[in-house]
Order: structure tokens, then sequence, then C-alpha cells
């Protein structure tokens, strides 16, 4: 007898409909799974046939074939698991399949417990696409699978669960038995399997009154975040770099609808959303370490998973240590900050994912970390702090807005100091301004602007306009540092409330995108 269930693959950020067919036949007892399967689907056999014997039910000593369809599609992973062993119970007879298709979704132990798969949002959302109405998804993945309008989600926590469903007994009973989990509307902290580190919720997020001194680099930070301008942070070590970069998940506001949906898919893909998480509203923070590799960067790999480029996708990606990343790696980043997505060449044609984030940088000045510092004299011999800079390619600092020196919080400060301000205070107006450099933007925000636009939005006058030109003289500077300076007084002037940039503006602004510690000729381009 032949049975066919409903199911889907991932590629890329998108679902594909995958149709199970399982043909149980006379013959000596063998399973074959045909359809370009990977390993991890071939083992499907065992894993099903442990966890059909594990529920009570009876394992058909007969010939069993699994196809897959559409044939030519790869199939990966093991969330076909659960459909495989609903169709080999349909094509044994054991399960008489009653009342509307339902979708089935997850990974089986041998056990028959059911198992969170990765992707389930974007599997869900193209289900829903091709008409289906009702799908089984890992009691796990159900707040995920929930996001998605018109679909009726049901929980599956062991194997027999769907069968129940399939069987359309007891669907109710099904449902009492398994509560879903609640559906979490923030995210939270998980570490991924590269070692990097992901901040989506409040864990380890520092908030700025813990930050002491460093007046100038709290506001490059504010100002940055207003514009999602680019930041580097140059400073010896302990002056509050990382610590600064950390507090940035807890100034940025939430995610709209579409951005949050956007995200979702990303970490839902990447295997990153929690037990029962739904829709992230926070923006995520991905703070790679320097010894990650290009594919954990950018993306790659089979099965084919974003990198941290695209995990940042509408939040920050904090390079911290930046001149101890390979230099390759970094190079390789250039083209996505520019174009706000990446794309990784594969055997069955390149794929694009969405790399819409905000650098924010981190690194000492030299290898010894206090060039340039007033007090403790620089170990470093002669022409070595440049060479340490160098590291980083000048048309990446280049690229990096603003760029901003730090020095040794004086003692003084950090004890006697007045009390800074909290994120909460510095948050609300951060939000302030972005909304409003949005409603002129016509929805973006002043990092977004091409270089006619920002001097269009800044409106300078007469002395400020002279004011840009003799500044870019005296530094040489090219239309695209002009443009720079533009989208960050645009920026300064949005925090302000101001319509039209005034020659202090232009000139505070200068000041943030320059760095003369790092002594580059490459940043004057
Ligand atoms: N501005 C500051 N205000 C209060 N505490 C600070 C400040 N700067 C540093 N500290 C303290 O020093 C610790 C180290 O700071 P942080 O890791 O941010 O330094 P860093 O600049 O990143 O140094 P490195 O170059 O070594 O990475 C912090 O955890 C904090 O306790
Ligand atoms: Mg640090």
């Amino acid at each position: 007898m032949l049975a066919t269930l409903l199911t889907a693959v991932v590629d890329g950020l998108e679902g594909a409909l995958v149709r199970v067919e399982v043909d149980v036949a006379p013959g000596l007892p063998a399973c074959h799974i045909v359809g370009l399967p990977d390993t991890a689907l071939s083992e499907a056999r065992e894993r099903v046939r442990g966890a059909i014997r594990n529920s009570g039910f009876e394992y058909p000593a007969r010939r069993i074939t699994v196809n897959l369809a559409p044939a030519g599609r790869r199939k990966y992973g093991a969330a076909y698991d659960v459909a495989i062993a609903v169709g080999v119970l349909v094509a044994s007879g054991e399960v008489r399949p009653r009342g509307p298709a339902c979708a089935l979704l997850g990974e089986l132990s041998l056990g028959g417990t059911i198992q969170p798969v990765a992707g389930v949002l974007p599997m869900v959302a193209t289900l829903a696409r091709a008409g289906v109405q009702r799908v089984g998804v890992p009691a796990a993945n159900v707040g995920e699978a929930s996001v998605v309008e018109g679909m009726e989600v049901l929980p599956l926590a062991r194997l027999e669960d769907a069968v129940h469903v399939v069987a359309g007994r007891a669907d109710r009973r099904a449902r009492r038995a398994i509560q879903p989990p609640e559906v979490a509307l923030t995210g939270i902290a998980s570490t991924s399997a590269a070692g990097s580190m992901t901040l989506v919720g409040e864990e380890g997020c520092v908030d700025l009154v813990e930050v002491r001194g460093q007046q100038t680099a709290r506001w490059a930070l504010e100002v940055a975040l207003v514009g999602g301008l680019s930041l580097l942070l140059a400073g010896p070590p302990g002056s509050g770099k990382t610590m600064l970069a950390r507090a940035i998940a807890g100034l940025l506001p939430p995610l709209d609808d579409a951005e949050a949906l956007e995200v979702t898919v990303v970490r839902s893909v990447a295997g990153l959303l929690g037990p029962g998480e739904g829709l992230c509203r926070r923006r995520p923070f991905r703070s790679p370490h320097h010894t990650s590799s290009y594919v954990a960067l950018v993306g790659g790999g089979n099965p084919l998973s974003p990198g941290e480029v695209t995990l940042a996708h509408r939040g920050t990606l904090f390079l911290d240590e930046l001149t101890e990343f390979d230099r390759n790696v970094l190079e390789a980043l250039r083209q996505p900050l520019e174009e706000g997505s990446v794309v990784i060449a594969r055997a069955q044609g390149s794929i694009r994912f969405p790399a819409r984030v905000q650098l924010v940088a981190a690194m000492n000045p030299c290898r010894c970390g206090y060039f340039g510092d007033a007090e403790r004299p620089c170990r470093c011999s002669p022409g070595e702090p440049e060479r340490y800079v160098r590291r980083v390619s000048g048309p990446l600092l280049d690229r990096l807005d603003l760029r901003v020196e730090m020095s040794r919080v004086r003692a003084a400060d950090l004890l006697h100091g007045p009390l800074p301000e909290s994120s909460s205070e510095v948050a609300a107006r951060v939000a302030a301004a972005r909304a409003r450099s949005r409603v002129r933007n016509g929805g973006r925000l002043n990092a977004g602007l091409t270089g006619r636009e920002a001097e269009e939005s800044c409106r300078l006058g007469r002395r400020a306009r002279g004011r840009l030109a003799d500044i870019a003289d005296a530094r040489g500077l090219t239309a695209r540092g002009v443009h720079r300076i533009l989208r960050i007084a645009r920026s300064i002037a949005d925090l302000d409330g101001g319509d039209v940039v005034g020659e202090s503006t232009v000139l505070a602004a200068a000041e943030l995108r320059d760095p003369a510690a790092l002594v580059d000729p490459a940043l004057a381009a």
C-alpha cells in the first residue's frame, strides 16, 4: 500500500514543499530512502524503526521504499523523520488516515520522542502558501510555527501524537496532553557551536550607568545608533571598549513586525531559537570571536548555514579585537557591509542572505595598547603601531563611519565622578531621533542615504558649507569621505532635534570621523 504525506525542507532561508511517499510491499525486510537524501536523512531508517517499535507499533517486516519528491532537490537533516514514520504506519495498514490533511515536521529519537528541528518557521510558511492548513511540529517549535497566520499548529511530543493527529482520533486528547510552551516574544542569549556569542536578550547586556567617563565614546555610540552608522572604538586595554559595545542591545528600539519576521526566520534556520520562542523583537547583537573562520562569518558550509553577518541582520555585528581577525575574513565582509546582503556561491547556484548590519569594532591602538597614552609609555618599537593598525586594510577602516579614540578612565572619574546616564535615558533619545530621521528619509536611517540625499537632508547654510569645504581640503577628503561626515552631522542634528545642520555640528561630525592617533594615510580617503 502507498502512503503520501506532506513535509518541507529549507533551502537558504526559504522553505520548499516535500512529498514523502512510502510504499510497503511484500519482499525481504528492507528499507530504502530515495530522492537525494544526505547522511542524516539516510540514517532516518534507523531512527524510524526504533521509534516505531519503542512507541508500541509494529514495524512491518516487508520491503519499504521511501521516496522524497521532488527527487531533483537535495534533502538534508532529520526533519522528515516523523512524516516517514507515520507514512510507514499508514502504508503498512497500522494507521488509517482520517480528517483533513496534516503536514508533519520533526526529528525522532529511537525512543519515539519528537525533537525540535531548525527552520520550522520558513517551512511552515511555505506549507501555508501551498494551501496546507494544519501542521504538526515538535512541541519546542510551536512558538515559531504559530507566527504563521492561518495555520493550525499541533504540538507533537511523541510519535503517538503524530499518529493521533493523522488518524483524526483524539485531536483534542493529543492537544490536552501536550501543553504548548508559552510563546516568548523576546529572545534569549545562547552560544553557538562556533564559539561566538549571541546576545539577543538581557543577559550579558551592560547598562550605560556602569560606564564611567568616556564622554566622547558614549556620545559617538549614541550618534552611531541614531544613524545606523558603523563605529570603531580604539583605546588601551581596560578603557571600556567591550563594555560600551555590550550596552548596544539595550539602547536600540525593538524590531518592527516586518524586521522581527526577518530576524526570526534567520534564527529559526540557524537553530538559535530557544524552546517555545516565537517572534524575536530584540535586535540581534552578534560578537564573533576573532578566530572565526570565513564560513562562520560570511556563511556557507554543507548544509548551507547563515554566517554571523546574517545572524546580525537588522542588528549589530561587533568585531572585538579587530586587528586579530584574519585579514581575508575581514576583506570578505566588505561586500556584504556595502550591499546589505551576502551572496554565497554553491554548486546548485548561488544564494543571497540578508546582512543589513550595523558594524561596531574595537581595537587597541598598538600591540602593547598604550600608543598615544599621555602617562604610560608605549613599548612598541618605532613603526610597529602603524604596522599594527595596517593589519586591518585601509578600505575597511575607511568604511567605519565614526572612529573614536578612548583613553584610560582616570581613577578619580571612576571612583568619585557623578553617576552617568542610564541606558533607558539614552535609549529614549535614540528612539526619538531615529523616528525623526525615518520620517524625513522615507523610512530609512541616515546610513541609508545616498550622498546627494545626505547633502540635501543636511540643508547646510553658507558658513557650514564653507567649513566643510575647508575640512575636506585640509584632510584631502574624497566625495565619499565628505558624505560620511554629512551622515554623521545629520545624525547629531537629529539627536538635537534640529532641521538644519549648522557649522558647529559639521565640526563635531568631522571630529567623530577623524582618528588622529590611527596614523594611516589610507584613512584620509
Ligand atoms: N569606563 C569604565 N567605567 C567603568 N568600568 C570600566 C570602564 N572601563 C573599564 N572598566 C572596567 O574594566 C573592565 C574591562 O573593560 P573592557 O573589557 O570594556 O575593556 P576593553 O577596553 O575592552 O579592554 P581590552 O582592550 O583589553 O579588550 C570592565 O569589565 C569594567 O569592570
Ligand atoms: Mg575588550
